[in-house]
Protein backbone atom coordinates (compact mmCIF):
# COMPACT_ATOMS: atom_id res chain seq x y z
CA UNK A 1 0.00 0.00 0.00
CA UNK A 2 1.34 3.69 -0.75
CA UNK A 3 2.13 6.06 1.87
CA UNK A 4 -1.42 8.18 0.96
CA UNK A 5 -3.22 4.78 0.77
CA UNK A 6 -2.56 4.01 4.17
CA UNK A 7 -3.45 7.58 5.21
CA UNK A 8 -6.99 7.23 3.57
CA UNK A 9 -7.52 3.79 5.05
CA UNK A 10 -6.33 4.90 8.59
CA UNK A 11 -8.58 8.06 7.98
CA UNK A 12 -11.57 6.02 6.84
CA UNK A 13 -11.31 3.52 9.63
CA UNK A 14 -10.21 5.96 12.32
CA UNK A 15 -13.60 7.94 11.28
CA UNK A 16 -15.92 5.31 11.20
CA UNK A 17 -15.17 4.24 14.71
CA UNK A 18 -16.57 5.82 18.02
CA UNK A 19 -15.17 7.30 19.61
CA UNK A 20 -12.97 8.78 16.44
CA UNK A 21 -9.53 8.77 16.14
CA UNK A 22 -6.75 9.88 13.66
CA UNK A 23 -3.32 9.07 14.73
CA UNK A 24 -0.57 12.19 15.03
CA UNK A 25 1.48 10.64 12.87
CA UNK A 26 -0.43 12.30 10.31
CA UNK A 27 0.56 16.03 11.46
CA UNK A 28 3.82 16.18 10.17
CA UNK A 29 3.53 17.06 6.59
CA UNK A 30 5.31 20.12 4.96
CA UNK A 31 3.16 22.37 6.80
CA UNK A 32 3.17 20.36 9.95
CA UNK A 33 6.90 20.75 10.17
CA UNK A 34 6.90 24.33 10.32
CA UNK A 35 4.20 24.35 13.04
CA UNK A 36 6.02 21.95 14.81
CA UNK A 37 9.38 24.33 14.15
CA UNK A 38 6.93 27.10 16.17
CA UNK A 39 5.77 25.06 18.98
CA UNK A 40 9.46 24.46 20.06
CA UNK A 41 9.97 28.07 20.39
CA UNK A 42 6.75 28.73 22.09
CA UNK A 43 7.19 29.81 25.58
CA UNK A 44 4.57 27.38 27.27
CA UNK A 45 6.94 24.38 25.35
CA UNK A 46 9.13 23.92 27.85
CA UNK A 47 9.88 20.34 26.77
CA UNK A 48 12.33 21.55 24.07
CA UNK A 49 14.34 23.90 26.29
CA UNK A 50 14.14 21.55 29.65
CA UNK A 51 16.54 19.09 27.19
CA UNK A 52 18.46 21.68 25.52
CA UNK A 53 19.63 22.69 29.14
CA UNK A 54 20.28 18.60 29.49
CA UNK A 55 22.72 18.71 26.23
CA UNK A 56 24.38 21.61 26.86
CA UNK A 57 24.92 21.49 30.16
CA UNK A 58 25.87 17.79 30.94
CA UNK A 59 26.93 16.39 27.51
CA UNK A 60 30.65 15.29 28.92
CA UNK A 61 28.44 13.38 31.42
CA UNK A 62 26.55 11.86 29.16
CA UNK A 63 28.92 10.45 26.44
CA UNK A 64 31.17 9.24 29.84
CA UNK A 65 27.52 7.24 30.26
CA UNK A 66 27.97 5.79 27.12
CA UNK A 67 31.15 4.05 28.02
CA UNK A 68 33.09 4.09 25.03
CA UNK A 69 36.34 3.36 24.03
CA UNK A 70 37.49 5.82 21.87
CA UNK A 71 40.29 3.69 19.65
CA UNK A 72 37.27 2.39 18.61
CA UNK A 73 35.04 4.37 15.57
CA UNK A 74 30.78 4.22 16.79
CA UNK A 75 27.91 4.88 15.00
CA UNK A 76 25.20 7.35 16.89
CA UNK A 77 21.93 7.07 15.12
CA UNK A 78 19.14 9.63 16.18
CA UNK A 79 15.70 8.00 15.30
CA UNK A 80 13.14 11.19 14.60
CA UNK A 81 15.90 13.64 13.96
CA UNK A 82 14.67 16.58 13.84
CA UNK A 83 16.30 20.46 13.94
CA UNK A 84 19.34 18.87 15.48
CA UNK A 85 19.52 21.49 17.83
CA UNK A 86 20.00 19.66 20.99
CA UNK A 87 22.08 17.11 19.59
CA UNK A 88 24.73 19.59 17.95
CA UNK A 89 25.82 19.89 21.58
CA UNK A 90 26.48 16.63 22.18
CA UNK A 91 28.70 16.44 18.86
CA UNK A 92 30.43 19.09 19.64
CA UNK A 93 31.67 17.24 22.94
CA UNK A 94 32.45 14.35 21.04
CA UNK A 95 34.47 15.92 18.75
CA UNK A 96 36.38 18.21 20.97
CA UNK A 97 37.30 14.86 23.21
CA UNK A 98 38.25 12.88 19.92
CA UNK A 99 35.99 10.51 19.57
CA UNK A 100 35.87 8.83 16.42
CA UNK A 101 32.20 8.47 14.84
CA UNK A 102 29.48 8.64 12.02
CA UNK A 103 26.19 10.24 12.42
CA UNK A 104 23.30 8.77 11.57
CA UNK A 105 20.16 10.50 11.42
CA UNK A 106 16.75 9.32 10.46
CA UNK A 107 13.99 10.89 10.06
CA UNK A 108 10.47 10.65 8.10
CA UNK A 109 10.40 14.07 6.55
CA UNK A 110 12.77 14.72 3.92
CA UNK A 111 13.09 18.08 4.66
CA UNK A 112 14.05 17.54 8.18
CA UNK A 113 16.75 15.61 7.21
CA UNK A 114 17.75 18.14 4.73
CA UNK A 115 17.94 20.81 7.88
CA UNK A 116 19.71 18.93 9.62
CA UNK A 117 22.16 17.31 7.58
CA UNK A 118 22.97 21.22 6.48
CA UNK A 119 23.19 22.15 9.95
CA UNK A 120 25.62 19.58 11.10
CA UNK A 121 27.99 20.18 7.93
CA UNK A 122 28.37 23.66 8.12
CA UNK A 123 28.73 23.54 12.26
CA UNK A 124 30.91 20.49 11.98
CA UNK A 125 32.70 19.95 8.55
CA UNK A 126 34.93 16.91 8.46
CA UNK A 127 32.35 14.89 10.35
CA UNK A 128 30.70 12.00 8.31
CA UNK A 129 27.00 12.07 7.82
CA UNK A 130 25.02 9.39 6.21
CA UNK A 131 21.25 10.75 6.61
CA UNK A 132 18.57 8.18 6.16
CA UNK A 133 14.75 8.55 4.95
CA UNK A 134 12.29 6.26 6.34
CA UNK A 135 9.66 5.46 9.44
CA UNK A 136 12.11 4.96 11.88
CA UNK A 137 9.84 1.91 12.77
CA UNK A 138 10.85 0.51 9.30
CA UNK A 139 13.81 1.22 8.73
CA UNK A 140 15.69 0.00 12.05
CA UNK A 141 16.15 -3.35 10.63
CA UNK A 142 18.08 -1.60 7.58
CA UNK A 143 20.17 0.33 9.78
CA UNK A 144 22.20 -2.21 11.63
CA UNK A 145 23.89 -4.03 8.84
CA UNK A 146 27.62 -2.75 10.06
CA UNK A 147 29.52 -4.29 13.08
CA UNK A 148 30.48 -1.04 14.45
CA UNK A 149 28.94 -0.74 18.04
CA UNK A 150 25.98 1.51 18.21
CA UNK A 151 24.75 4.49 20.27
CA UNK A 152 20.79 5.07 19.74
CA UNK A 153 19.24 8.30 20.36
CA UNK A 154 16.05 8.97 20.42
CA UNK A 155 14.72 11.99 22.38
CA UNK A 156 12.46 14.90 22.07
CA UNK A 157 9.63 12.06 24.20
CA UNK A 158 8.98 10.95 21.02
CA UNK A 159 7.99 7.78 22.72
CA UNK A 160 5.59 9.49 24.72
CA UNK A 161 3.36 10.20 20.75
CA UNK A 162 3.04 5.97 21.39
CA UNK A 163 0.94 4.11 22.93
CA UNK A 164 2.28 2.56 25.97
CA UNK A 165 2.06 -1.21 24.38
CA UNK A 166 3.42 0.31 20.62
CA UNK A 167 6.31 1.60 22.74
CA UNK A 168 7.32 -0.86 24.68
CA UNK A 169 7.43 -3.25 21.50
CA UNK A 170 8.98 -0.44 19.90
CA UNK A 171 11.48 -0.50 22.67
CA UNK A 172 11.90 -3.97 22.64
CA UNK A 173 12.70 -4.14 18.83
CA UNK A 174 15.80 -1.86 19.58
CA UNK A 175 16.72 -3.60 22.75
CA UNK A 176 16.53 -6.64 19.58
CA UNK A 177 18.93 -4.78 17.55
CA UNK A 178 21.71 -4.66 20.23
CA UNK A 179 24.67 -5.91 21.57
CA UNK A 180 25.33 -6.39 24.88
CA UNK A 181 26.73 -3.52 26.75
CA UNK A 182 25.65 -1.41 24.16
CA UNK A 183 22.72 1.84 24.96
CA UNK A 184 20.11 4.26 23.96
CA UNK A 185 19.99 7.43 25.30
CA UNK A 186 16.24 7.98 25.38
CA UNK A 187 14.60 11.99 26.19
CA UNK A 188 11.02 11.57 27.46
CA UNK A 189 8.95 14.50 29.20
CA UNK A 190 8.68 13.69 33.17
CA UNK A 191 5.01 13.32 34.80
CA UNK A 192 4.01 16.74 36.75
CA UNK A 193 1.43 18.46 37.67
CA UNK A 194 -1.45 19.91 34.96
CA UNK A 195 -0.57 24.09 35.17
CA UNK A 196 2.67 22.88 33.35
CA UNK A 197 1.48 20.39 31.00
CA UNK A 198 -1.77 22.01 30.02
CA UNK A 199 -0.75 25.35 28.67
CA UNK A 200 2.05 23.51 26.53
CA UNK A 201 -0.58 21.88 24.48
CA UNK A 202 -2.73 24.55 24.93
CA UNK A 203 -0.67 28.12 24.34
CA UNK A 204 -2.15 31.56 24.03
CA UNK A 205 -1.16 32.18 20.49
CA UNK A 206 -2.93 29.08 19.44
CA UNK A 207 -0.06 27.72 17.61
CA UNK A 208 -1.13 24.29 19.18
CA UNK A 209 -4.50 24.58 17.75
CA UNK A 210 -3.09 25.55 14.10
CA UNK A 211 -1.28 22.27 14.44
CA UNK A 212 -3.85 19.97 15.33
CA UNK A 213 -6.43 21.40 12.60
CA UNK A 214 -3.55 21.40 10.35
CA UNK A 215 -4.82 17.63 9.98
CA UNK A 216 -8.04 18.54 8.81
CA UNK A 217 -6.27 21.06 6.16
CA UNK A 218 -4.47 17.92 5.01
CA UNK A 219 -7.49 15.40 4.65
CA UNK A 220 -8.84 18.59 2.57
CA UNK A 221 -6.05 19.10 0.07
CA UNK A 222 -4.96 15.14 -0.15
CA UNK A 223 -8.41 13.62 -0.24
CA UNK A 224 -11.02 16.39 -1.76
CA UNK A 225 -13.02 16.39 2.12
CA UNK A 226 -14.54 18.89 3.04
CA UNK A 227 -13.84 19.89 6.71
CA UNK A 228 -14.79 23.51 7.89
CA UNK A 229 -12.26 24.15 10.08
CA UNK A 230 -14.30 26.95 11.51
CA UNK A 231 -16.64 24.12 12.47
CA UNK A 232 -13.59 21.98 14.70
CA UNK A 233 -11.97 23.36 18.42
CA UNK A 234 -8.76 22.26 19.56
CA UNK A 235 -9.62 20.59 22.80
CA UNK A 236 -7.04 19.32 24.94
CA UNK A 237 -6.96 17.57 28.57
CA UNK A 238 -4.90 16.34 30.97
CA UNK A 239 -4.70 14.80 34.53
CA UNK A 240 -1.71 14.23 36.73
CA UNK A 241 -2.78 10.95 37.99
CA UNK A 242 -2.72 9.52 34.23
CA UNK A 243 0.21 11.29 33.23
CA UNK A 244 -1.22 11.76 29.29
CA UNK A 245 -1.46 14.73 27.32
CA UNK A 246 -4.45 14.26 24.98
CA UNK A 247 -5.47 16.74 22.24
CA UNK A 248 -8.64 16.44 20.58
CA UNK A 249 -10.76 18.36 17.50
CA UNK A 250 -14.00 18.42 19.16
CA UNK A 251 -17.03 19.38 16.25
CA UNK A 252 -18.63 22.45 17.54
CA UNK A 253 -22.07 22.06 15.96
CA UNK A 254 -23.68 18.89 14.65
CA UNK A 255 -22.75 18.57 10.99
CA UNK A 256 -21.63 15.91 8.36
CA UNK A 257 -18.44 16.02 6.17
CA UNK A 258 -18.32 14.53 2.84
CA UNK A 259 -14.57 12.88 1.54
CA UNK A 260 -14.33 12.62 -2.09
CA UNK A 261 -11.75 10.19 -2.49
CA UNK A 262 -13.57 7.68 -0.40
CA UNK A 263 -17.24 9.23 -1.87
CA UNK A 264 -18.28 8.71 1.97
CA UNK A 265 -19.55 11.04 4.25
CA UNK A 266 -19.28 11.25 7.77
CA UNK A 267 -21.82 12.77 10.77
CA UNK A 268 -20.42 14.46 13.59
CA UNK A 269 -22.96 15.26 16.87
CA UNK A 270 -22.46 18.37 18.19
CA UNK A 271 -19.04 18.07 20.72
CA UNK A 272 -18.29 14.77 19.25
CA UNK A 273 -14.60 14.82 18.78
CA UNK A 274 -11.79 13.15 16.96
CA UNK A 275 -8.94 12.27 19.20
CA UNK A 276 -5.77 13.14 17.36
CA UNK A 277 -3.03 12.54 19.96
CA UNK A 278 -1.62 11.23 23.04
CA UNK A 279 1.77 12.72 24.78
CA UNK A 280 2.47 10.48 27.30
CA UNK A 281 4.43 11.82 30.30
CA UNK A 282 7.12 9.27 32.40
CA UNK A 283 8.57 8.10 35.88
CA UNK A 284 10.76 5.87 36.57
CA UNK A 285 8.33 3.33 36.90
CA UNK A 286 6.38 3.38 34.12
CA UNK A 287 10.23 3.49 31.91
CA UNK A 288 10.57 0.03 34.29
CA UNK A 289 7.47 -1.13 33.05
CA UNK A 290 7.87 -0.47 29.22
CA UNK A 291 11.16 -2.24 29.38
CA UNK A 292 10.28 -5.15 31.13
CA UNK A 293 10.13 -7.33 28.64
CA UNK A 294 13.07 -6.10 26.96
CA UNK A 295 16.82 -6.91 27.66
CA UNK A 296 17.12 -3.17 28.48
CA UNK A 297 17.52 -1.22 31.59
CA UNK A 298 18.00 1.84 33.37
CA UNK A 299 21.74 2.89 34.06
CA UNK A 300 22.04 6.73 33.94
CA UNK A 301 19.51 9.72 34.07
CA UNK A 302 20.34 13.12 33.39
CA UNK A 303 17.59 15.61 34.78
CA UNK A 304 16.96 19.78 33.68
CA UNK A 305 17.34 21.99 36.69
CA UNK A 306 13.84 22.28 37.27
CA UNK A 307 13.31 18.59 37.32
CA UNK A 308 10.28 18.83 34.49
CA UNK A 309 12.45 16.44 31.63
CA UNK A 310 14.73 13.48 31.71
CA UNK A 311 17.46 12.03 29.66
CA UNK A 312 17.82 8.17 30.65
CA UNK A 313 20.06 5.86 29.51
CA UNK A 314 19.01 2.42 28.58
CA UNK A 315 21.71 -0.38 28.44
CA UNK A 316 21.03 -3.47 26.96
CA UNK A 317 22.60 -6.27 29.47
C1 LIG B 1 6.71 15.49 18.84
N1 LIG B 1 6.06 15.35 20.14
C2 LIG B 1 6.99 14.88 21.17
C3 LIG B 1 5.30 16.54 20.56
C4 LIG B 1 4.66 16.30 21.95
O1 LIG B 1 4.93 17.09 22.85
O2 LIG B 1 3.95 15.31 22.09
C5 LIG B 1 4.22 16.90 19.55
C6 LIG B 1 3.32 18.02 20.01
N2 LIG B 1 2.03 17.99 20.01
C7 LIG B 1 1.54 19.13 20.46
N3 LIG B 1 2.57 19.91 20.78
C8 LIG B 1 3.69 19.23 20.49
Amino acid sequence: MTKNATFLKDVNDGLSRNPKYISSHYFYDKAGDEIFQRIMDMPEYYLTNSELEIFSGQSEKIIDSFNIDKAEEFELIELGAGDGKKTQHLLKTLIDNNFKFKYIPVDISRNSLEVITDRMENLFPDLEILPQQGDYFEVLDDLFHSDKPKVILFIGSNLGNMPDETAAQFLQKISQHLKSNEKLLLGVDLIKSKDIVLPAYNDAAGITRDFNLNLLKRINAEFGANFNLENFEHAPEYTESEGIAKSFLRSKVKQTVYIKELDKSFSFDENEAIHTEISRKYNDDILNGLVADSQLEITAKFLDSKNYFADYILTKR
